[in-house]
């Protein structure tokens, strides 16, 4: 897979196969002319337009994801991988699987040596993400399951849990049990009403270190000479609530 992009805001993740094709608007590129060039090329197809390759990064997998629920973008992806602590090696839960966006960026942090467990109750959804995964090559660090996570979880000492779903107070128990001790769990909720419902059932479960947050990114325009802060942002995602799993000897906190 490769980025080819016509300007700094238009560009498609492209599988590379010789003897094909890729049409844009500006044209084709043939892409037995772009095997063997070095990332940073640029190439001029037959209509005089330019294009440049790029190798793809997880920031740049929303190109190639098909969505058929809503997903998590780029800026809150960062922040759960950083937060719930992803990197090569970990075996991580997340739940429900939607379009795959987050476990395609769970996938490409836990690869090599680790699994994401990726669970949700509607197979539609699942195919979409499985297809997405496949097409990004990372199916070898997914677990792909259909069932209603309110019912439990079939792994044991995983090192992070993160859910994705309307009710995740109603899943916390299991999270616990699913986790190694210490480990992290991370819910991400639109309203303040399931931050409230989350916060109460992680008290009651026994977790520490509780974190509650939103990410806010504010982009600025890249004019030199004219450098300010874009009109048009995102102002709101969802918000994120991190803790941690611990054991503790008496009821009191
Ligand atoms: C907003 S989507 C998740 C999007 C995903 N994080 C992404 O980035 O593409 C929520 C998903 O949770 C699933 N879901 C909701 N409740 C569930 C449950 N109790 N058990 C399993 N999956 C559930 C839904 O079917 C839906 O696909």
């Amino acid at each position: 897979m490769i980025i080819i992009s016509i300007s700094d805001d238009k560009k498609w993740m492209v599988k590379v196969e010789a003897g094909k094709e890729f049409h844009t608007h500006k044209g084709p590129v043939v892409l037995d002319e772009v095997i063997g060039l070095e990332y940073g090329s640029s190439i001029v197809n037959s209509k005089d337009a330019t294009f440049f390759l790029w190798k793809p990064s997880p920031y740049d997998y929303r190109d190639a994801i098909t969505h058929s629920t809503q997903v998590i973008y780029q800026t809150d992806i960062a922040q759960i991988i950083f937060t719930a602590g992803i990197c090569s090696g970990v075996r991580v839960i997340e739940a429900g699987t939607g379009s795959g966006s987050l476990t395609s960026a769970l996938a490409r942090y836990v690869f090599p040596g680790g699994k994401v467990f990726s669970y949700d109750f509607k197979e539609k959804h699942q195919k979409v993400a499985r297809k997405n995964i496949e097409k990004l090559g990372l199916s070898e660090a997914v677990d792909f399951k259909i069932k209603d996570v309110t019912t439990g979880f079939d792994e044991k000492d995983v090192e992070a849990v993160i859910l994705d779903m309307p009710n995740p107070w109603d899943v916390i128990e299991h999270a616990r049990d699913a986790l190694m001790g210490g480990g992290k769990l991370v819910i991400f909720v639109p309203t303040y009403t399931q931050v409230d419902q989350s916060l109460a059932k992680l008290v009651e479960n026994n977790f520490y270190q509780i974190e509650a947050f939103e990410v806010i990114r504010r982009d600025l325009t890249t004019r030199i000479g004219a450098i300010r802060p874009a009109t048009r942002m995102i102002g709101f995602t969802a918000f994120l609530v991190v803790a941690r799993k611990g054991f503790s000897l008496s009821e009191e906190r």
